[in-house]
């Protein structure tokens, strides 16, 4: 039997025996495709029990539930035409799917732990971080001595999901070397940091090391002593400016909601430390707004503070996508979940390519131009990268 028509056959055998967590199909064949990539996952809704299929696009998604034969050939067809990677988890194991290589390989790894699948549509979905066991999401307050979520921490939860589902995406599309180095700047509380380090280790059994950087020592101090309860022995938060932090080997640089001009110290960074991955989900930046043109016909659409806000964030953003350009990334902006004490909901994701530098002029005539239309001066990241 191929392995297109093994993994569909357990997938089918998953649904049947109410085993099936999550299918993830990513990886397209042609980058022109829309649909990035699809997650499938078992629901239980008045009409009876169906697969519903997320299409995650650039900038929403878009789900439709099929009854389980329809759901097989759908499932199929998209890897036989359109994707090259499937998992397929089950509460006893996960089946990986590659169609890269002139044959499709499938490849089982078993699952320590049984996880009982539920298939209420809205209270408990399967997510990647699991709370149950997790000391670390006890220490941080997200779950209780039972290992329940809190009430209040419920969004929190989701968003470290969401996070994790995105970072679980990108990285599909990356080669790593055996040890991936991550270093994540600005890191706060340590929520997301924390999942990152259990999602890398204990989910996709892959060896990293993770720096936290954070300019507040008493969330260094506790964010430490939670790791070493935890035994998470390659994580580690120091306390620094992302602006002076020393470093050399980073793989994977991370801000999030990294305050102000923040973010653009830790893109400069990245560059300089030759990440493959920059992920960051810029806070605010206020240098541009005070710069926008007055004079220019844009003033009728940003006469109201609230539109001149959001349209010089989204100016402040598209220049710090096109500064990366220049310098050899591959950039993607899409929305991360909206946060509780801010709006800001973008994250804009970096990987490096090098033969995008062939492209750097090009990129920096599209900067400059830019700048140009909006009449701005001068962008906080011309301080270090060259981009004017
Ligand atoms: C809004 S919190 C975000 C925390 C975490 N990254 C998250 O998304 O959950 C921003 C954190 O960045 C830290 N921070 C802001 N500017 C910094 C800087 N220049 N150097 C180091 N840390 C900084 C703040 O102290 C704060 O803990």
């Amino acid at each position: 039997m191929g392995a297109i028509k093994e993994f569909i056959g357990n997938v089918g055998k998953a649904a049947e025996s109410n085993a099936l967590v999550r299918i993830s199909i990513s990886d397209r064949r042609d980058s022109k495709t829309e649909v990035k990539s699809v997650t499938v996952r078992a629901v239980k809704l008045k009409k009876g029990e169906f697969l519903s299929f997320v299409y995650r696009y650039t900038t929403k998604d878009i789900t439709k539930n099929h009854l389980l034969d329809e759901s097989l050939e759908i499932i199929e067809k998209l890897i036989s035409e359109d994707y090259m990677q499937a998992e397929l988890q089950t509460s006893t194991g996960r089946w990986v799917l590659s169609t890269h290589g002139k044959r499709a390989k499938i490849k089982f790894f078993e699952q320590v732990e049984f996880q009982k699948v539920n298939l209420s549509h809205d209270k408990q979905k399967n997510r990647i971080i699991e709370i149950g066991g997790s000391e670390y999401l006890k220490s941080l307050g997200v779950s209780d001595e039972k290992g329940r979520v809190r009430p209040k921490m419920n969004h929190k939860y989701r968003q470290i999901n969401k996070y994790i589902e995105i970072v679980d995406d990108i990285i599909k599309n990356i080669q790593f070397k055996e040890e991936i180095n991550i270093v994540d700047m600005g890191s706060g509380k340590g929520y997301l940091t924390f999942a990152l380090y259990d999602y890398f280790t204990n989910h996709k059994k892959m060896s990293v090391n993770i720096t936290g950087v954070e300019i507040r020592k008493e969330l260094v101090d506790k964010c430490n002593s939670i790791a070493k309860a935890s035994k998470f022995d390659n994580l580690k938060f120091v306390e620094s400016d992302i602006s002076s932090f020393e470093g050399d080997n980073c793989d994977v640089l991370i801000a999030l909601h990294a305050c102000d001009t923040a973010t653009d110290d830790a893109i400069v960074k990245g560059v300089r430390m030759q990440s493959k991955l920059i992920i960051v989900a810029p806070c605010c930046h206020k240098q541009i707004r005070k710069q926008l043109n007055p004079e220019s016909p844009l003033n009728l659409v940003s006469r109201f503070g609230i539109y001149q806000e959001r349209l010089a964030e989204t100016i402040t953003d598209s220049m710090r996508v096109l500064a990366l350009e220049t310098c050899g990334y591959k950039t993607n902006v899409e929305e991360f979940i909206a946060m509780e004490h801010t709006p800001k909901n973008i994250l804009i994701s970096a990987i490096f390519d090098r033969s995008l530098m062939e492209k750097r002029e090009d990129k920096l005539e599209e900067y400059v131009s830019l700048k140009k239309f909006f009449g701005i001066e001068k962008h906080y990241l011309e301080n270090f990268l060259e981009i004017y």
